[in-house]
């Protein structure tokens, strides 16, 4: 696989390198390390219109006025050529280690389909988004209108997100969301071209919430960071909570991606509590639960989570998590014949062990090629395509799985309990769970 790097910020260039990585289409490498282009993306950046977009990405109307605004163009739907898949993610900051595993196991079910989907080759361009909303239109930008991407697939962070979100709604380009939760994205701002292998933020904490109250706890906290995916965790919980008969007493936010916790953790035995719920990922989660065990919290308020809270953490966490029950739609020992292989396939790729990321991971490239196989790789059939992805049923290692009318997976929420550094399925919190869907128009 050839491989290119771009270090020098151009002018609409985010500050971190980029990294290209082009499978058969070296050509592209060659197109993307030189001032030259740099020069068309500031051009096509400044003068693309959203139904410029468009045409640039279907047929002759498309090549002539990609022609007049940006001067050389190829044909995107030509067989042959590569689709261009962009990975919006994180690889650095708290996020680094997610985006990581999500960008595996994408590649990883690439390299299983002899790196084509549809009959085309596929060529993934990476973009660190640092986790940074602020900067995430500027990067999406990047990847539609320099980069040239047919596909999206991003992100982790809930807030960023929104820009990817954004741009499928307005320009039509399909994109596949690995992990990010944001409830909106299957409810008030679902549409026909945005995809998700993951989960809604709800799904994980309401199981939780559900399996807490069945425990006889009647009154709970959430401890969680100040965004999106912190808050409308909280509300899943909160919901759960209810549906058991339990109530969601406080909840406790420190701005994202903070980890001085000790201010939230002195608060809590104040609060008549019985338990306390989380949701962290990632570094975060590793701090959260060393510093709540350190705080000698674990045996007055026992803690669980959305299972973010101990997923691909805990051999970093030791000890800490010892016991720590969590929910999610993955977990360990689970007996599913795809899982089994997928595993064994991940850690010889990877060298470590799969984790629900890239899970996720493997299943947006699995449904990006159930899409492109309906349309024999040719993106401009975008209905056929979407209507191919909307009915897909996606052989997931966490069991098989189908699409919401909010195109969010229907799943089911394991309870899981961390034992000597595995997060051991103990029950089903919720078995077969929607999203609430709430806003959603689509059928
Ligand atoms: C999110 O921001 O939606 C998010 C981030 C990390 C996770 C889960 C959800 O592990």
């Amino acid at each position: 696989m050839a491989e290119c790097v771009l270090d020098g910020p151009g002018p609409m260039m985010h500050s971190r390198p980029i990294l290209i990585q082009g499978g058969v289409a070296a050509h592209r490498c060659h197109a993307a390390d030189g001032d030259r282009t740099i020069k068309y993306g500031a051009l096509r950046n400044i003068l693309m219109s959203d139904e410029a977009y468009r045409l640039t990405r279907r047929g002759l109307g498309g090549l002539a006025a990609a022609a007049l605004l940006a001067g050389p163009v190829q044909a995107q739907g030509a067989k042959g050529t590569p689709v261009r898949v962009g990975l919006m993610l994180p690889y650095s900051g708290t996020f680094a280690q997610l985006g990581e595993s999500i960008t595996a196991a994408f590649e990883l079910h690439l390299a299983e389909r002899g790196g084509q989907l549809g009959g085309r080759p596929v060529t993934v361009i990476k973009l660190d988004d640092q986790s940074d909303p602020a900067a995430a239109p500027q990067n999406v930008n990047r990847l539609l209108n320099r980069e040239k991407a047919d596909v999206l697939v991003g992100t982790v962070h809930s807030g960023v997100v929104m820009a990817l979100v954004q741009a499928a709604r307005e320009k039509g380009v399909p994109l596949i969301i690995p992990n990010a939760g944001n409830v909106a994205a299957s409810r008030e701002l679902c549409s026909e071209s945005v995809f998700r292998t993951s989960f809604s933020n709800w799904q994980p904490a309401y199981g939780m919430g559900r399996a807490l109250a069945a425990t006889g706890v009647k009154r709970a906290a959430w401890v969680t960071w100040d965004y999106a995916a912190g808050k409308e965790s909280g509300e899943g919980f909160r919901d759960g909570l209810k549906a058991g008969g339990a109530e969601l007493i406080q909840v406790l936010a420190l701005p994202f991606p903070e980890t001085n916790f000790q201010p939230i953790l002195a608060q809590l035995p104040g609060l008549g509590i019985e338990a306390v719920g989380a949701f962290f990922a990632g570094g975060g989660a590793v701090q959260f639960v060393r510093d709540y065990a350190a705080a000698g919290l674990r045996d007055k308020l026992p803690l669980c989570g959305s299972g973010f809270l101990t997923e691909g953490t805990l051999t970093a966490q030791g000890a800490a998590a010892e016991g720590v029950r969590t929910a999610l739609h993955y977990g360990d020992g689970l007996e599913v014949p795809k899982n089994i292989a997928f595993r064994k396939a991940f850690r010889d790729k990877a060298g470590r062990d799969a984790d629900v990321y890239a899970v996720q991971g493997y299943d947006a490239a699995q449904l990006l090629g159930t899409g492109l196989d309906a349309v024999k790789g040719d993106l401009d059939a975008d209905k056929a395509l979407f209507a191919a992805m909307r009915g897909a049923r996606i052989d997931s290692p966490r069991g098989a799985f189908t699409l919401s009318a909010g195109h969010n997976p229907v799943q089911n929420i394991y309870l899981r309990e961390a034992r000597g550094g595995s997060n051991q399925v103990i029950g089903v919190a919720a078995e077969a769970l929607a999203d609430p869907g709430t806003g959603c128009k689509l059928t």
